[in-house]
């Protein structure tokens, strides 16, 4: 992991005279071609999707947007002009018609289920957004499908293949962190037109289990300070208990400022914390008597891509290499399902104001969480 570089062209061939690392690469070039199909390309798509593969195929991984779907002509009219690619208005078309090794779904949250199963259902790899549905019934019936179909199924938890997490979680594996029993994530979404836990919080949901394994029980409280929309949160703390025995706590906010959302994520264990600030940095304290040690970026701007330290580069070259049979997942269907059934146990601890155990029961927590939503809308 440590001769990974930090989001940047690897040093040897940035001092090899590559600084962009664009320069041939056998070892990947070599790997077998991969041709993905997109369904949705709206605004994620445009300004993550197509350029992180763009640049992925620049540093010579054999993978390609193939075809994708979606309904608006002005969009299409704009990817194929840019990035190339087949159309189809209709999704299904482009199932029938096109050989694909593997489809991202990047359309909106409620159809996340429908094109998901309609992929599974045709034995075709899924890599599908966040959150994984909208509901838990239909987020259990995803997992399900992909393990009947014996097809692989990938949630996006771009964060998890930022650099700086890469590396965290790298730190607690090898015990420099060993067994910890705290961990601490803050999130400021910063605006409330959209839900504060299934638009942002949900990251973080999926990073406390990522960093510190399955929650047992938890509890949260929240509150509309501002919002006037249509969400009845928009400030929230919740208190987690894992399965490990550690504790841990979140604060999320939609409503305090910020141009681009913001977070940090504290992990303690003995005699050593780490914290990754705001995606970028991370500082390990695990000596008493010498300075911290600190990853930060020191090589400039131009060389780090956002499709690489936001995380989309390493989950759709993983997605490839699972295709390929290469690689293990960094995040399957069952991690999509664990990050919503945080939210909805949020919910339902923020409605019944008191602590709820996991797992939660699908079907019942479905209701009773739409049901408040309904109530305080
Ligand atoms: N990982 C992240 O941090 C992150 C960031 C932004 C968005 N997202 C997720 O990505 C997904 C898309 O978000 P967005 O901001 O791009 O939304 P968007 O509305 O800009 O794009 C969605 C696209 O899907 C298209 N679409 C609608 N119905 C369709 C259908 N039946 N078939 C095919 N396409 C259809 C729409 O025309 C639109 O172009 C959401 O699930 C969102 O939660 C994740």
């Amino acid at each position: 992991m440590f001769d990974q570089p930090y989001g940047h062209t690897p040093y040897e061939k940035a001092f090899g005279g590559d600084v962009y690392g664009i320069g041939y690469d056998e070892a990947r070039a070599a790997r077998r071609p991969i041709r993905l199909g997109v369904i949705g390309a709206g605004g994620v798509a445009q300004s993550k999707y197509f350029p992180s593969v763009a640049r992925l195929r620049m540093i010579w991984e054999p993978v390609q947007i193939a075809a994708f779907a979606e309904p608006r002509a002005d969009h299409a009219a704009k990817i194929t002009g840019v990035y190339g690619g087949k159309h189809y208005p209709d999704y299904q078309n482009m199932l029938r018609e096109e050989m694909l090794d593997g489809v991202i779904v990047l359309s909106p949250d409620h159809l996340h289920a429908e094109h998901s199963l309609a992929c599974l259902e045709l034995g075709v790899p899924v890599l599908v957004e966040k959150p994984i549905t909208r509901s838990l019934t239909d987020a259990g019936k995803m997992v399900e499908a992909a393990r009947k179909a014996n097809c692989l199924l990938m949630t996006v938890a771009n964060k998890r293949f930022s650099p700086p997490y890469r590396r965290a979680r790298w730190l607690v594996e090898q015990g420099v962190l060993q067994n910890p029993a705290l961990f601490s994530g803050k999130f400021n979404l910063g605006y409330d037109d959209v839900d504060l836990f299934e638009a942002g919080t949900i990251h973080l949901f999926d990073l406390a289990g990522y960093l510190m394994g399955q929650v047992s029980t938890l509890s949260a409280a929240g509150v509309r300070r501002y919002a006037k929309g249509k969400y009845p949160i928009d400030n929230a703390t919740v208190t987690l208990q894992f399965a490990s025995g550690a504790i841990g706590n979140l604060y999320t906010s939609a409503s305090a400022l910020s141009f681009k959302p913001w977070e940090r994520v504290e992990v303690y264990g003995k005699h050593a914390w780490l914290s990754v600030e705001d995606q970028n940095q991370l500082i390990l304290y695990d000596s008493e008597m010498d300075g911290a040690r600190v990853w930060q970026p020191v090589i400039p701007n131009t060389l780090i891509f956002d499709e690489e330290f936001g995380g989309y580069m390493g989950l759709i070259q993983n997605f490839a290499q699972v295709i390929r049979g290469n690689e293990s997942p960094l995040v399957t269907g069952q991690d999509g399902y664990a990050a919503f059934e945080l939210l909805r146990a949020t919910q339902i601890a923020i409605a019944r104001h008191e602590w709820v155990s996991l797992p939660l029961d699908p079907t019942a927590a479905d209701s009773e969480a739409t049901c408040w939503l309904s109530q305080n809308s």
